[in-house]
Formats: C-alpha cells, sequence, structure tokens
C-alpha cells in the first residue's frame, strides 16, 4: 500500500484509490458522472479502438469525451500496430487532456484478439512491449498506465514479467484484472497473482476482479499489497459501493448500511436525467425507452423489484419514471419509513 507515482497524486502514504472499471457500452459519461458523485475517485473511458480515433470517427470521440468534474480521468485505448497506438495517443492527449492515458490488454473479445489487441497482446509480448515504447515515446507530457489480464490461459500466465517490463518502459501504474483471457468473466478472480505484481514492481498496482462489497474491498486491501481497487460490475446495480467502502475504510460507519428504496430510486431518476442529459434520444429529446435498460440492475433490492422492472417497461418519459416511483412508494409505503 502506499507506493508514490509522482505523476499520479492520487496515490501515496494515506491514499487508497477507488476506480471505476471502464465497462464498454456502460461506463458513459452519464454513469461516470454518477459514479463520482457516489465516491469514484479515479475513472477510465471505455476502451476505443486506436485506428477509429485516427479515422475521425464520431462515435470513437463521443467515447473519448468526460467533463472537468469527472477528472482525475484517463482514456482508454487499444489497438495492435504500435504506429497508430502512437499516433492516437498523441491525438487524445492533445484534444482530450486526459489526466493519463490507459493502454488495454485485457479485452477477451473474439472481434478485438483477433486483430492481437487486448488480451491477445498477453501472448505476444515482444509486440506489447513495441507498442507501449512508441506510445511512451508520443506521449511523453503524459503519464501512461495499463490495465492487464493475468494472461492468455492458466498454462502461460505473464503478469509478473510483463509489470517488470511495463515499469522499465516508464509504465506508471498498472491495473490487474485477476483472470485469464481464457476464463473471460467465469471463474474467480486470482487474487494471489495481482499480490505477487503488486510484490514485484515499485510502481503502484491497481487490484480488480469480484470487489462486491465491503468485505471482499476489505480482505483485498489487506491481503494482496495493492494501492488501490477498481470495481465494475458491481457498481451496475449498487453505484453506492465507492462512498459504502471509504466511509468504512475512515471507521466512520460500523455496520454496512442498507441501502434504502428511497435511496435506490434517487439514484435511477439521477442517473436518467444525466443520461438524457448528455444522449439526445435518437427516439426524440424526452424519450426514455432506449436507456431503460441501463436501468434494471439499479432497481434489484427494491421491494417487488420484479413488477418494477415490469412496469419500467411502459415508461416512456422522466414523468412516467417519477409516477412509478411514487406509485410504489405508496404501494410500499411501510419500507420508506427507513
Ligand atoms: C460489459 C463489460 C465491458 C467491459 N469493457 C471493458 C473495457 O472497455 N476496457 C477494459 O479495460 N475492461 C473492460 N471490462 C472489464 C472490466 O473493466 C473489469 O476488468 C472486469 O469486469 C472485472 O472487474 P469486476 O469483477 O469488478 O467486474 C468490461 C467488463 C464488462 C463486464
Amino acid at each position: 500500500m502506499g507506493k508514490v507515482a509522482p505523476r499520479l497524486p492520487w496515490f501515496g502514504e494515506g491514499k487508497f484509490p477507488l476506480y471505476l472499471a471502464p465497462m464498454a457500452r456502460h461506463t458513459d459519461v452519464a454513469f461516470r458522472q454518477l459514479c463520482k458523485e457516489q465516491g469514484a475517485d479515479v475513472m477510465v473511458t471505455e476502451f476505443v479502438q486506436s485506428e477509429a480515433l485516427i479515422r475521425d470517427n464520431a462515435k470513437a470521440w463521443e467515447m473519448v469525451d468526460f467533463t472537468a468534474t469527472q477528472r482525475p480521468m484517463g482514456v482508454q485505448i487499444f489497438g495492435a500496430t504500435p504506429k497508430s497506438m502512437a499516433k492516437a495517443a498523441r491525438m487524445v492527449c492533445d484534444r482530450m487532456k486526459p489526466d493519463f492515458l490507459d493502454l488495454n490488454f485485457g479485452c477477451p473479445a473474439h472481434k478485438v484478439i483477433e486483430q492481437n489487441a487486448g488480451s491477445g497482446l498477453l501472448r505476444c509480448t515482444p509486440l506489447l512491449y513495441d507498442l507501449v515504447k512508441a506510445v511512451k515515446d508520443a506521449i511523453p507530457d503524459v503519464p501512461l498506465t495499463a490495465k492487464m489480464r493475468l494472461g492468455w490461459d492458466q498454462t502461460t500466465i505473464v503478469a509478473v514479467e510483463v509489470a517488470e517490463r511495463l515499469e522499465q518502459l516508464g509504465v506508471e501504474a498498472i491495473a490487474v484484472h485477476g483472470r485469464t483471457k481464457a476464463q473471460g468473466y467465469s471463474g474467480e478472480a486470482h487474487w494471489g497473482w495481482i499480490a505477487e505484481v503488486a510484490k514485484s514492481v515499485n510502481i503502484p498496482v491497481i487490484g480488480n476482479g469480484d470487489v462486491k462489497d465491503w468485505p471482499t474491498a476489505h480482505k483485498r486491501m489487506i491481503e494482496s499489497g495493492v494501492s488501490g481497487l477498481m470495481i465494475g460490475r458491481a457498481a451496475l446495480a449498487n453505484p453506492w459501493i465507492f462512498s459504502l467502502i471509504k466511509s468504512r475504510m475512515r471507521g466512520e460507519v460500523n455496520e454496512f448500511p442498507v441501502v434504502t428504496p428511497k435511496q435506490r430510486w434517487d439514484v435511477i431518476i439521477r442517473l436518467s436525467e444525466l443520461t438524457l442529459q448528455e444522449h439526445a434520444s435518437a427516439l426524440g429529446e424526452r424519450d426514455i425507452r432506449w436507456m431503460l435498460g441501463r436501468l434494471h440492475p439499479l432497481t434489484h433490492g427494491l421491494p417487488s423489484s420484479r413488477k418494477v422492472r415490469e412496469s419500467l417497461r411502459h415508461c416512456r418519459t422522466l414523468d412516467d419514471l417519477r409516477r412509478l416511483r411514487e406509485e410504489h412508494q405508496r404501494e410500499h409505503a411501510e419500507s420508506y419509513l427507513a
């Protein structure tokens, strides 16, 4: 704990940052804003293809957008060609001025690994190192970080050797998701390997994989030697996780507090407002039907949550959503008394 990275001031003695994990199609500007309000310390955009940025693809540039209140922000890029990665990195740093640039060595999707990008690079480490060198040379003025898996499969775990080489190449922090490419998202994250990586380098290592509440966060903090934690899927249903963990870290609460229906609805409405602000609906300015899917995970934990999700399908506007909340409150008045 407490490793220092001079250009990443959120690490250091007495600091233990909580990162929101980048998640394609989920962690857009609106969701990140929600997590920031809920206590996430550091955030990264979802991965964006270097070639798409170079081609000036509008969607790709929209994906790397962020607001000043979300800083410190990293932009994550992926690709397999050192020249394109270096060029895209320079363009991103010039236009977006992120606090750091992050390289993706973790994505297991077929369309990514077939280009040798993402976790595909973990079975092709000479190319991975060339790519890091090229990007580092292109953006000496901006901190460079990486996010990787443990290796291609269980028989080829390369996390420690890759981390050591990345440190030598000037990478300033590394997030390690404790799974192999072959695991996808199944099985468990192997925190023993994350601890090995943390032990082997002098730069901050951010541990990632299956942190879902205070007990899991606490166990990983004290056992693995990481300098921060990164939380992904748990935040989709439970964006409060950041503030809850932080209050426990400060020793402020004795019991892990239960999230009330009122708090859940506040967040559902807030995310809808933020999403509407950020993306004018293709169906019309006020139509919220296209975003209802992202609200589903947040309803888990409400009384009669299945019925709420069923009713959500009939909501077209924010006012419909607010009416649904009021109905729910009337029907379950006793659970709102807390
Ligand atoms: C839907 C989804 C999209 C993801 N997209 C990205 C991505 O764009 N970049 C990345 O580095 N990792 C991505 N990941 C991996 C997560 O950042 C994280 O490493 C993984 O979910 C494990 O953490 P968790 O157990 O806290 O969810 C994605 C994961 C999911 C579930």
